[in-house]
């Protein structure tokens, strides 16, 4: 899967990189189910998504990583999240999404406060807010390698982590990369189904060798022998 021609590698993204992250993330998000259930005109779906990103951005940007490769076509998003970690709301967030999207932002507020509700809250994990590939650069391996990325740091630190995809190839991609499918939740009645993923921590045994703890209860275990085999969780 990994065909990426030229070497390309992750960094951090800094302020300077905050129209080219917007960028990436609007356009990566205007497809796909959630994209068109949040604003079904296409035109306006385009126009509407970069403004947000930006804002996003910049507070990802402040208080949580923001990582993007080298060639800047794929950007990851997450925050450290659970345990004693709070990231501040945006000021005066509601009232921009009102704004930006009238007419759309019944689908911005719902999405928002159902992640919330489900949101794992006891313990300390990373939250992969957003991955985003622009398209003509999909399915080459940058999405895996910023995954890769957040990885290493969650397992030298011995920290879970958690995601929302949407649609099956999606969660192929995560459950490849560790990530157990959690129960699953609609964004609001008629939209699209969310699925919930815990990466739990690594752990290592008395004999040094690595391991991972059990799923949460409750939770579906999902991941397959190949998923463990591809060395991909044992790569800390
Ligand atoms: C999902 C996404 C981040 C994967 O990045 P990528 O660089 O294409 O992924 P990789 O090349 O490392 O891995 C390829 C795998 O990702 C998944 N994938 C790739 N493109 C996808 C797409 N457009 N939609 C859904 N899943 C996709 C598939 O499982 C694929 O494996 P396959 O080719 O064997 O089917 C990227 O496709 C994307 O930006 N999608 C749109 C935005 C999005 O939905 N982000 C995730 C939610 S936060």
């Amino acid at each position: 899967m990994t065909d990426i021609a030229q070497p390309v590698a992750v960094r951090r993204a800094s302020v300077q990189d905050l129209d080219r992250v917007a960028d990436v993330l609007a356009k990566a998000f205007a497809n796909g189910d959630k994209g068109s259930w949040l604003i079904p005109d296409g035109h306006v779906r385009s126009r509407l998504l970069r403004p947000w990103f930006t804002l996003l951005t910049k507070h990802a940007l402040a208080y949580g990583h923001v990582h993007v490769t080298t060639d800047g076509e794929a950007v990851a998003v997450s925050f450290m999240r659970g345990g004693n970690q709070t990231v501040p709301d945006i000021p005066g967030y509601n009232a921009y999404v009102e704004q930006l999207f009238g007419t759309y932002a019944s689908g911005f507020r719902a999405l928002n406060e159902v992640t919330e509700l489900h949101h794992p809250p006891d313990t300390k994990h990373h939250y992969l807010q957003f991955l985003g590939v622009l398209p003509h650069a999909q399915r080459r391996g940058r999405g895996s390698l910023l995954l890769d990325h957040l990885h290493q740091h969650a397992d030298r630190r011995h920290l879970p982590c958690y995601l929302e995809s949407t649609g099956t190839n999606q969660t192929a991609l995560y459950a490849r990369h560790g990530y157990q499918m959690q129960a699953t939740f609609l964004i609001a009645r008629g939209g699209p189904l969310l699925q919930p993923m815990w990466r739990p921590a690594l752990q290592r045994r008395a004999s040094g060798l690595p391991r991972c703890l059990p799923p949460k209860s409750g939770s579906q275990p999902e991941v397959t022998s190949a998923a463990w085999r591809d060395g991909s969780v044992l790569a800390a």
